[in-house]
């Protein structure tokens, strides 16, 4: 989603401005532009597309040349791309930028016709521009409040005025922004990395906080326009984790830190060879107490749930429910006082995701967040958070974040067998033993496969529709390798359930389809071969994906990739592998943008 970036100091603004936002690239964009203070008036530029459309546009001659400014990338809601739809907005006298959405944009627009103001666009954005125009008599901060007060919605803002030269002003509700603290130089940012490069330093804004930045100082104050004291933050990893370090990708990078991502995720909650959230607010009493688990969240992190399902309730028998937020917001779901809801989200700011996890408190039920970006929205409104650590994941396409999101599924299973004492303990330390031993097996499998994967993809990359099967398990980890494929091959992919194709899908299966059959559990073997001797019979091409001892496997298959053996359980984390790399090679080979596909956001924080 939109990205925003502010520079208040001695560099050149556009420079940093623009490196900042490339840092942002991975949200998704698909128009940029900055606002700059040039001898005291506000310059603005902007163009439709890529940030080198850009560079390309403002040359040499046109290049804003200053120390202060704002910066966006947009991802379009209202209105195409476009260069007049793209942000900054305003005029020379305020400037701003906005990452959300105003959800009475059109009141706002109509009351100010009226009153003469000609719009220009067809963003929602303008109307916050014109509005901060119509109420401003001198007083910013005055300003800000009274539009602050009419306006409804979601946003993150960074406004200029060209009275108050050299300043910044940000507020931000629901969207995210952080003000960076740096030597003689300040920023605002939608995101760590924008400003890694020159601080590590940040205050995460809160809602109804106004923040204003001068080269020399950074002031917050409350919505009355006195002053707070606000804790500084400070980002635990440096530049190195959001560059590439020499891989040609962010997502083949962040493949390859897996490993590292899960013994981080899981090794500090492995005690004396036990299961150990350490959840604040959530004794083990409590958790054995639970009649249900609601699991909440979209895309990868969703599926990430799936499995979470399969494994809670196999080894806690404990009913749970896995829901997309985008559902689960708006059908008024049935939740009961003594229900725990299971918050998952990578970017800890998804708009539906975080307005499941309030309904869910509203409704009085507990809410367990598993975030991966520390002081994020989720994270802190959530009654009880565990953080993975995957570090920063800058793909659009989430790998190691759902790995370790699964690492955290595992762990809450064990925790919950043991406390509910529908496992042995002995049984628990087993599993966590194997849990701990599946970096080592990971970052080996990944190596082993990812020349077959490459050759897989090849094989494949033509396909213009392909299918995922599994059972059990591997069926939860087929949406993901589906999703994967889809969204950065463009190659229109679904998962099915194996034995639900017969019921209409296998229609669609005809000479050469590709087929990625996934048969990595022992229990349901026989039946995942009945459903690919099914699709082989009509002409599928498979990929099959099962366990090293698997018999059969060859004949069954044009191509096979085999995982280590593991417990059946365990499975799903090292064979995410394989799908991840065929999805990969498939949209390298295809010549797609692999780390920001088109129309997608990595951090999706409008509904
Ligand atoms: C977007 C991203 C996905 C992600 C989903 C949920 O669609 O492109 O990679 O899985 O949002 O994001 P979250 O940050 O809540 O995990």
């Amino acid at each position: 989603m939109c990205g925003i970036v502010g520079y208040v100091g001695s560099k050149n603004s556009t420079d940093v401005l623009v490196d900042g936002l490339r840092k942002l690239e991975y949200r998704g964009y698909d128009s940029a532009g900055i606002a700059v203070f040039e001898d005291g008036r506000i310059k603005i530029e902007k163009s439709k597309g890529r940030l080198d459309d850009l560079e390309n546009k403002m040359g040499l001659y046109n290049r804003p040349n200053g120390h202060c400014g704002i910066g966006h990338t947009r991802w379009a809601t209202h209105g195409e791309p476009s260069d007049v739809n793209s942000h900054p907005h305003g005029n020379e006298r305020i400037s701003i930028v906005h990452n959300g959405i105003i959800e009475n944009y059109l009141q706002i627009k109509e009351k100010l016709e009226s009153k003469g103001y000609v719009f220009e666009s067809e963003t929602d954005t303008e109307s916050i521009a014109k509005l901060l125009d119509y109420y401003y008599h001198g007083d910013p901060i005055e300003t800000i409040r009274r539009v602050l007060g009419t306006i409804e919605g979601s946003y993150a803002l960074g406004i200029l005025f060209r009275d108050f030269p050299d300043r910044i002003f940000a507020v931000r509700k629901e969207s995210p922004l952080i003000v960076g603290v740096g030597k003689d130089e300040n920023f605002i940012a939608s995101d760590v990395p924008a400003i890694i490069k020159y601080t590590k330093d940040y205050y995460l804004l809160e809602e109804n906080e106004i923040a204003l930045l001068t080269e020399q100082e950074v002031k917050i104050l409350d919505i009355d326009g006195e002053p707070i004291q606000k804790e500084l933050h400070t980002a635990n990893w440096d530049i190195e984790a959001a560059e590439k370090g020499g891989y040609p990708h962010f997502m083949i990078k962040e493949i390859h830190e897996q490993p590292t991502a899960i013994k981080n995720t899981v090794s500090p909650r492995i005690q004396n060879g036990l299961p150990n959230l350490g959840l604040e607010n959530l004794t083990d009493e409590r958790l054995a107490s639970f009649d249900r688990i609601h699991i909440v969240a979209c895309g990868t992190a969703m599926h990430a749930g799936m499995v979470g399902k399969y494994v809670i309730e196999r080894l806690a028998r404990v009913p749970v429910e896995v829901e997309v937020a985008s559902e689960f917001r708006y059908r008024d779901p049935i939740l009961g006082k003594n229900d725990l809801a299971v918050i998952i989200s990578q970017s800890g700011e998804t708009a539906d995701t975080l307005a499941a996890l309030r309904l869910a408190k509203e409704r009085g039920v507990h809410t367990l967040a598993v975030v991966n970006v520390v002081g994020s929205s989720i994270a802190r409104e959530a009654d009880s958070v565990c953080y993975t650590w995957a570090g920063p994941e800058i793909a659009v396409a989430s790998t190691k974040a759902y790995s370790v999101q699964l690492s955290v599924m595992y762990l809450l299973a064990f925790q919950l067998a043991l406390v509910r004492k529908t496992v042995e303990p002995d049984q628990i330390q087993t599993l966590c033993s194997q849990l701990l031993d599946i970096p080592a097996q990971l970052e080996k499998l990944l190596h082993e496969v990812e020349d077959e994967c490459q050759y897989y993809a090849s094989k494949f990359q033509n396909a213009k529709d392909l299918f995922f099967i599994g059972r059990g398990v591997d069926y939860a980890l087929s949406l993901e390798g589906s999703l994967k494929l889809k969204e950065i091959s463009y190659i229109h992919s679904e998962a099915y359930a194996a034995g639900e194709l017969k019921h209409g899908t296998i229609s669609l299966i005809t000479d050469d389809i590709p087929v990625i059959a996934l048969a990595t559990q022992k229990a349901l073997y026989e039946k995942t071969i009945s459903n690919i001797k099914e699709v082989k019979a009509r002409g599928a091409k498979v990929l099959l994906v099962c366990r090293e001892d698997s018999n059969l496997a060859g004949e069954l298959s044009e191509y096979l990739i085999k995982i280590p053996l593991i417990p059946d359980i365990l499975m799903p984390m090292l064979s995410i592998a394989p799908l991840q790399l065929f999805a990969y090679y498939t949209s390298v080979l295809r010549g797609c943008d692999v780390d920001k596909p088109r129309n997608l956001a990595k951090s999706v924080t409008v509904e």
